[in-house]
C-alpha cells in the first residue's frame, strides 16, 4: 500500500477523499411514489436518492444511501457508520426510521452509543398526526430533526450536516 493510500489522500489528485454521509431510511420508505402521497408525496425513494447525491456532491460529501426494513439491518449499518465517524471518515447520517422512530429503543441506543451525528428526518409532519407518532426515541439521542417538510428535508438535513462538520473543522 502506498504512503498516499495509507494517509488517506488520493493518489490520483492528491486530494483528500471526500467526507461520506449516510442516507439511511427504514421501514416502507422503499414504497415512496405509491404509499399515501398526501402524507409522503410522488416522489419514489429513487429519486429522493439520487437529490441526494447531487446535493452532497455540491457540498462536498460522498454520500451513501441505504434502506431496509429490517431493524437488525438498521443497526449494523448505524455501527458501521460509528466507526467511520470515529475514524474521521463520515459526517453524519441522514435517517428517517420510520414507524421504529416510535418505538424502537435499539435504535435510541446504537446512536448513543456509537455517537455518530444523525439528524433525525420525517416526510411528513408526525406531529400534526395520530398520537402514537408524536413520540420519538430517536429526538433525544440526534444532533438534530427536520420534520413535515416533505422530501426536502433530507436535501436540509445534508445542509445542516454540512454547516456542522465545517464548525467541528474549525476547532
Ligand atoms: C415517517 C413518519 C412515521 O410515523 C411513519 O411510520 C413513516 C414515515 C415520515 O417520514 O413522515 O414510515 O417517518
Amino acid at each position: 500500500m502506498s504512503a498516499d493510500v495509507r494517509a488517506g489522500v488520493s493518489v490520483a489528485t492528491g486530494t483528500p477523499p471526500r467526507l461520506q454521509v449516510l442516507v439511511l431510511n427504514g421501514p416502507n420508505l422503499n414504497l415512496l411514489g405509491t404509499r399515501e402521497p398526501g402524507h409522503y408525496g410522488a416522489a419514489t425513494l429513487a429519486q429522493v436518492e439520487q437529490d441526494c447525491r447531487t446535493q452532497g456532491q455540491a457540498l462536498g460529501f460522498d454520500v451513501q444511501c441505504q434502506q431496509s426494513n429490517h431493524e437488525g439491518v438498521l443497526l449494523d449499518a448505524i455501527h458501521a457508520a460509528g466507526q467511520a465517524h470515529r475514524e474521521g471518515r463520515l459526517a453524519g447520517i441522514v435517517f428517517n426510521a420510520g414507524a421504529y422512530t416510535h418505538t424502537s429503543v435499539a435504535l435510541h441506543d446504537a446512536i448513543k452509543g456509537t455517537g455518530v451525528p444523525v439528524i433525525e428526518v420525517h416526510i411528513s409532519n408526525v406531529h400534526a398526526r395520530e398520537a402514537f407518532r408524536h413520540h420519538s426515541y430517536l429526538s433525544p439521542v440526534a444532533a438534530g430533526l427536520i420534520v413535515g417538510l416533505g422530501t426536502d428535508g433530507y436535501l436540509l438535513a445534508l445542509q445542516a450536516l454540512a454547516l456542522r462538520a465545517a464548525r467541528v473543522s474549525k476547532v
